[in-house]
């Protein structure tokens, strides 16, 4: 006992954890060794972001034995986790925006104090980035940095602070596949040294590639967990699910129609005045998924925004169902027929403050039913809300209370609810499963080969070429704001893609 207690660097015991009355962790037993990378699993929902915060000291257990490095621990709050040396990197970055990158790895840091310099904060800022394979600037802002960037401050700011136990909540979903494999390897390099990571994620590959161990929560509970060498990734899922899945791709559609949403020679600026979108070309048919692929930062945003109005176009034309839309505002282009899934669902795409059933109401609220004249109709809003919540299987919604409370998957399935109900011309959808679990994804997939179905013209903007090649009928590659191929999907494979999204022109698919 005493031996293998050495190698524990936590054990939760029986924690429960509820939230008005809904058990987000119910009665989970959860061990971590020291030098491993620990992979948690589970459906949106299923407890993995609560049990992590009781961990990093965010929630405190209702009831259950949290042991520490071999004695009994509480952690108050998350300094007090840090302290002890376990830290989290959360779904939603905590960074502050208008510092720099040095600066925020010293905020709050308890050894710190005036005597060291800017340049020694900064040069050390750079070291712990080169040694771990998280290169940044440590003079940059946070604003200026990318999600990945502002990801590896994050992990730096642990490291900074030596933390010896690093919980990692779904970091991928934010990553590029090149950005994931460099963090793996951070991961590993982690381990090494004797350091503990928890890894969530909801893709099996990415767990089988990184993992030591694997711990799967359903419901709130552990349903299962396993070496992850002994693992098959058909086997997780359906632990995870609790029946077997079939992830659903488009079977070829004859029912394509005349070109509904058109781009011609499209030419957007980007956020520093530099234009992002370089004269962009593309019609979407009826009943047909055009499929967008690059690397993040490729000039994907700015499209988007030309499109649904968030930014005006430069140069160029957008034409819906032969309207010229170009310099219509965001308002009239939904009036239209145009419904937009972001990438960031609370933000851009969801009220956080505003309960379910009002969210759900967000965009029809201008019309009947809804509204009569100036006047609002409130028993309208709780009837849609119930019908779009059981229709589309949106859990965890409890009445009354603000959305943001739901689980990732819910609120991308709330807002897809939302805007197929307003029955979209076009769709035009960023990353609608990034982070998602398996379920949620197969929900959300299903959802938009639905609208393909309906006639709809979907504009589907991804990184993730597995997802893509599902649903696409043609694909088109973006590479610094410019098209670089157009193919039908049958020509495209993930290597040709590949390539293509890196730059290497390729004469059959222009
Ligand atoms: N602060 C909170 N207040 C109220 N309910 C919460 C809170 N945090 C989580 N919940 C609820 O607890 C349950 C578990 O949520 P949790 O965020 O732990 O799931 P998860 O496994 O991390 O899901 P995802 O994969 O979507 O991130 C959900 O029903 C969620 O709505
Ligand atoms: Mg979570």
């Amino acid at each position: 006992m005493a031996d293998h207690a050495d190698t524990l660097a936590v054990e939760f015991r029986n924690i429960d954890k509820a939230f008005y009355g809904v058990k987000a962790n119910d009665n989970v037993n959860f061990d971590l060794r020291r030098g491993e990378v620990h992979a948690l699993l589970g459906e949106n929902g299923a407890g993995k972001s609560t049990l992590c915060s009781i961990l990093a000291g965010l929630y405190r257990p209702d009831a259950g034995e949290f042991i520490f490095e071999g004695t009994p621990a509480t952690f108050k709050t998350p300094k007090d986790a840090l302290a002890a040396g376990v830290g989290m990197v959360y779904q939603h970055f905590r960074l502050v925006s208008n510092l720099t990158v040095a600066e925020n790895l010293a905020l709050g840091h308890p050894k710190l104090s005036v005597h060291i310099s800017q340049e020694q904060l900064e040069e050390e800022a750079r070291q712990l980035g080169e040694e771990y394979g998280l290169p940044v600037d440590p003079k940059a802002r946070i604003w200026q940095l990318s999600v990945g960037e502002q990801q590896r401050v994050e992990i730096l700011k642990l490291l900074y602070r030596d933390a010896k136990v690093l919980i990692l909540d779904e970091p991928t979903a934010v990553l590029t596949p090149q950005e994931s494999q460099q963090l793996f390897k951070t991961m590993r390099q982690l381990a090494a040294e004797g350091r503990s990571v928890i890894f969530v994620s909801h893709k099996l590959y990415e767990v089988k590639q990184v993992s030591d161990r694997v711990t799967v929560l359903r419901d709130g509970k552990t349903v299962g967990g396993a070496e992850t060498k002994d693992a098959e990734p058909r086997d997780l899922a359906r632990m995870m699910v609790g029946r077997e899945l079939d992830l659903p791709t488009r079977d070829p559609n004859p029912d394509i129609g005349e070109p509904m949403l058109i781009a011609e020679d499209l030419r957007v600026a980007g956020d520093r005045g530099l234009e992002a979108v370089k004269g962009v070309s593309f019609e979407v048919r009826r009943g047909e998924v055009l499929g967008i692929c690059g690397v993040s930062g490729n000039g994907q945003r700015e499209l988007a925004y030309g499109l649904t109005g968030l930014r005006i176009p430069s140069s160029g034309k957008v034409i819906l169902d032969d309207e010229d839309i170009t310099k219509k505002t965001v308002e009239q282009r939904i009036d239209r027929g145009i419904a937009y899934v972001p990438q960031s669902r609370l933000g851009m795409g969801l009220a956080p403050g505003l309960t379910t059933e009002e969210n759900l109401a967000l965009k029809a609220y201008r019309k009947p039913p809804f509204s009569n004249g100036p006047m609002l109709a409130p028993g309208v809003f709780k009837e849609n809300g119930t019908k779009l919540i059981e229709q589309y299987d949106i859990r965890g919604v409890r009445p009354g209370l603000p959305i943001r409370l739901l689980s990732g998957g819910n609120l991308q399935k709330a807002l897809l609810a939302r805007e197929v109900e307003l029955n979209p011309k076009a769709l035009i959808a960023r990353s609608p499963t990034r982070g998602l679990d398996v379920g949620a994804t197969e929900a959300v997939r299903n959802l938009v080969l639905d609208e393909r179905a309906k006639g709809t013209a979907v504009l589907l903007i991804s990184e993730d070429l597995d997802e893509l090649l599902a649903l696409s009928d043609r694909v088109l590659v973006l590479y610094e704001g410019e098209v670089v191929g157009r193919m039908p999907a049958e020509e495209a494979t993930p290597e040709r893609l590949g390539l293509l999204m890196a730059g290497h022109r390729d004469e059959g698919a222009a």
